[in-house]
């Protein structure tokens, strides 16, 4: 999928644990993306990243100097997250059997850049090794399953990980659980056993409940809330809530929006981040669609400036090409915030506006709890 550069012309027209933190270039000229979200008072600013050669980045290699250099050198990005490689099947594919060569390619290149690491995910129905999803468990044998894959993944990057996302997807838009074979043979045992296990094993990771479409209120954030509220009433561990926000742009929720699920989360005393961002859009890529990603992307990231308790912002992957979008969502794309010639989108200038304070405050919302980052916006 080729994007000219042109086109961002026309749009612009339109619309015009750890060492961590320590990302290159933040010296004083620098403008990355990082460096204006750490100003705005955000721990992180970063992209998620695959195994090079690997999935959706196969055939690119020409491509990966420049690539290199963005995601690792340039001070737009300090954070990291592995899109694939620490999940369930690549690192237990057998029972038994662990294998971490995948989960250390990204994880090895964050500590080398000094960017904080997200790890993902530890219990989750998606990407599963078939073996758990094939046998019929009775509830003993699969907690200790589910105890046996926590405690080996969670010990391999013991100290490693800034958060975990512990859970990942464990329920339906209505908030319900989702049927995975976790739920169907535990129950939301499950979940507290994942939580449990996890805190055991790395107490400083700090632990996340991590699902899609809680970036505006529904009954799905209700569910979500009430995981949180289910943790912590038997006193197990849980940090934060992570908003994977895979949004569409012709089809955006609004800043209060974004701002009121937010601050549900961070009235529950977790912190929020935004984890997996990509905004797609209906290809091909025009002004129009541009413009509302633009639109889209300044949305979120400034409610997440605006609330107190959001911590931080993750791209699922910042360059076309490289994005899961069209594998999944045949007909869509352009999701990222760099085109395939690596020309930025009209929405990096979006997500610029929302880390500079020029999102305009949603009605009198998100004024945090009077820390500093209130003060930021009354200035
Ligand atoms: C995606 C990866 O980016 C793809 O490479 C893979 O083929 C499928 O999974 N929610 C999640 C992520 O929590 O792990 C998913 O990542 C995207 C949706």
């Amino acid at each position: 999928m080729h994007l000219p550069s042109s086109l961002v012309l026309l749009a612009a027209s339109l619309s015009m644990g750890m060492d961590a933190g320590k990302g290159k270039g933040n010296g004083k000229n620098c403008k990355g993306l990082d460096v204006l979200a750490k100003k705005a008072g955000l721990k992180y600013f970063g992209a998620a990243t695959d195994s090079p050669g690997q999935r959706e980045r196969a055939g690119y290699e020409e491509q990966y100097p420049q690539y290199d250099q963005i995601m690792w050198d340039s001070g737009e990005f300090g954070q990291t997250t592995p899109t694939n490689g620490q999940k369930w099947l690549f690192v237990e594919p057998t029972r038994g059997v662990f294998n971490y060569t995948e989960g250390d390619i990204v994880t090895s290149l964050a500590k080398k850049h000094g960017m904080y690491l997200r790890c993902h995910a530890l219990v989750w129905h998606s990407q599963l090794a078939p073996w758990v999803e094939s046998t019929t468990w009775t509830a003993d044998e699969l907690r200790k399953v589910i105890v046996e894959h926590v405690t080996k993944v969670a010990r391999h990057w013991k100290g490693q990980c800034y958060a975990w996302d512990v859970v990942n997807e464990a329920l339906n838009e209505d908030g319900t659980y989702r049927e995975s074979v976790f739920y169907n043979v535990l129950g939301e045992e499950y979940i507290k056993l994942a939580f449990k296990t996890a805190a055991e094993v790395d107490p400083k990771a700090k632990l996340y409940y991590n699902d899609y479409n809680l970036e505006s209120p529904s009954g799905k954030t209700a569910g979500a809330q009430r995981i949180v509220k289910m943790l912590q009433a038997e006193g197990i561990k849980v940090d934060g809530v992570g908003l994977q926000a895979h949004l569409i742009a012709e089809n955006h929720p609004t800043l209060d929006q974004h701002i009121d699920a937010i601050q549900g989360f961070a009235d529950l005393g977790v912190e929020v981040a935004l984890t997996e961002l990509d905004i797609r859009l209906t290809v091909p890529a025009t002004a129009e669609n541009l413009a509302q990603q633009k639109e889209a992307y300044k949305n979120v990231v400034g409610a997440c400036v605006q609330v107190e308790g959001c911590i931080g912002v993750t791209l699922w992957d910042f360059y076309d090409p490289f994005s899961w979008v069209p594998y999944v969502f045949p007909t869509e794309g352009a999701a990222t915030l760099w085109f395939e010639d690596f020309a930025k989108h009209p929405a990096y200038d979006g997500v610029v506006e929302a880390l500079t304070n020029k999102t305009s405050r949603g009605k009198g919302k998100g004024k945090g709890k009077g820390g500093k980052r209130a003060n930021l916006w009354t200035a």
